[in-house]
């Protein structure tokens, strides 16, 4: 495999964790990153990651029997917090030895970081404020992902380049810190690395890669895009906390503002309540991502994308990514 070494001499920390060549996550991307996006990324030296979203522990079985007949390279599974079978997904983990546990989707709940850690794996988090991460890795968390708004999919209202500076300098020399969102060159992630980073998590950048299983209309909207076409979504009803969704525009994204209006009617009738409105809200992006990732029906499904989708204009294997990000960065810091 092809030596960065001023990247890889920065990126060390995160690679002896990893278990891997370059510390380059792969984020979860759900529908996205299955088998054969997983294993691409972990054999091109980086770190895949399975997006069990709402799968059953039962098709996460099979998605990592699967992942591991493609690699023998780690790749880790990224849970999603509210499932309500978290435990039963974390048993599935240990029974296949899978070294990494990635906890998103809000706090882990009550548990569950000890019971990943029962089965040797380690754990990853993400935390939205500093005060967070701190509880977060001192209640057992081995990394921290810091994920700013630029990113596809769920997001927070804070944008990378501050979150780095808030939390880089106060917890790079104790833990280990990926920093994730709106990533599309190696010169950036060079930046992260000299500021105390260990590591950078790409989503969009991969999420349309020849070995990405995402359908070739999902792919060609990404290669049309510009960063001004990944939007947030906006939150319609005070009741109903929606976490903002950065996606590309299209007539889902409208729909979803009419579904915000809907759910809101059902619970001014009192006919769902706040939990089960939540849910609802939470479920239209699942079915939409589906729709647009497998189906391939992009006027209607949720085209989840960041705002480094201006520069995903091609589809281009994983280990080409890869390589290209590493030679940007180790072009960049030859530089200073
Ligand atoms: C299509 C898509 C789906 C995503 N789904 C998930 C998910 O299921 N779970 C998760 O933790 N993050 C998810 N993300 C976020 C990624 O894991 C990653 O952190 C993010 O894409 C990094 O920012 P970037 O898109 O700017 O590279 C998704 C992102 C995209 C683009």
């Amino acid at each position: 495999m092809p030596s960065y070494p001023k990247t890889q001499a920065l990126m060390e920390r995160g690679c002896d964790f990893l278990g891997t060549e370059y510390a380059i996550l792969c984020g979860a991307m759900s529908w996205v990153s299955e088998r054969n996006l997983v294993s691409a990324i972990s054999n091109a030296g980086g770190f895949g990651v399975i997006a069990c979203g709402a799968m059953t522990p039962e098709l996460l079985d099979r998605e990592i029997a699967g992942t591991k007949e493609l690699t023998s390279k780690p790749f880790g599974v990224n849970l999603i917090s509210m499932h309500p079978q978290m435990f039963e997904l974390i048993e599935v983990c240990g029974r296949h030895g899978v070294g990494h546990v990635v906890l998103a989707g809000g706090i882990p709940p009550k548990g569950s970081v000890e019971a990943i850690k029962g089965h040797g794996a380690k754990v990853i988090v993400f935390a939205p404020t500093l005060a967070l991460a701190r509880k977060l890795l001192r209640a057992g968390g081995d990394a921290l992902v810091i994920e700013g708004m630029e990113a596809g999919g769920h997001i927070g209202p804070v944008s990378t380049s501050v979150l780095a500076q808030e939390f880089l300098p106060a917890l790079k020399d104790e833990h280990l810190v990926f920093v994730a969102g709106g990533i599309g060159r190696g010169e950036a992630i060079a930046g992260y690395l000299e500021m105390g980073a260990v590591g950078a998590q790409l989503g969009t950048r991969f999420a349309c890669a020849s070995e990405s299983i995402a359908h070739p209309d999902f792919k060609k909207a990404f290669f049309r895009a510009n960063a001004r076409d990944a939007v947030a979504s906006v939150q319609l009803d005070a009741r109903l906390p929606v976490i903002p969704v950065r996606a590309l525009k299209n007539k889902g994204t409208e729909e979803f503002t009419a579904k915000q209006r809907e759910v809101g009617l059902l619970l001014d009738q009192g006919s769902v309540d706040m939990g089960e409105a939540q849910l609802r809200i939470e479920h239209f992006w699942a079915g939409a991502l589906r729709r647009a990732v497998i189906d391939g029906d992009i006027e209607n499904g949720s085209l989840m994308a960041g705002q480094s989708v201006g520069m995903v204009t091609r589809e281009e294997p994983v280990a080409q990514i890869v390589a290209t990000l590493m030679r940007e960065s180790e072009d960049a810091l030859g530089r200073r």
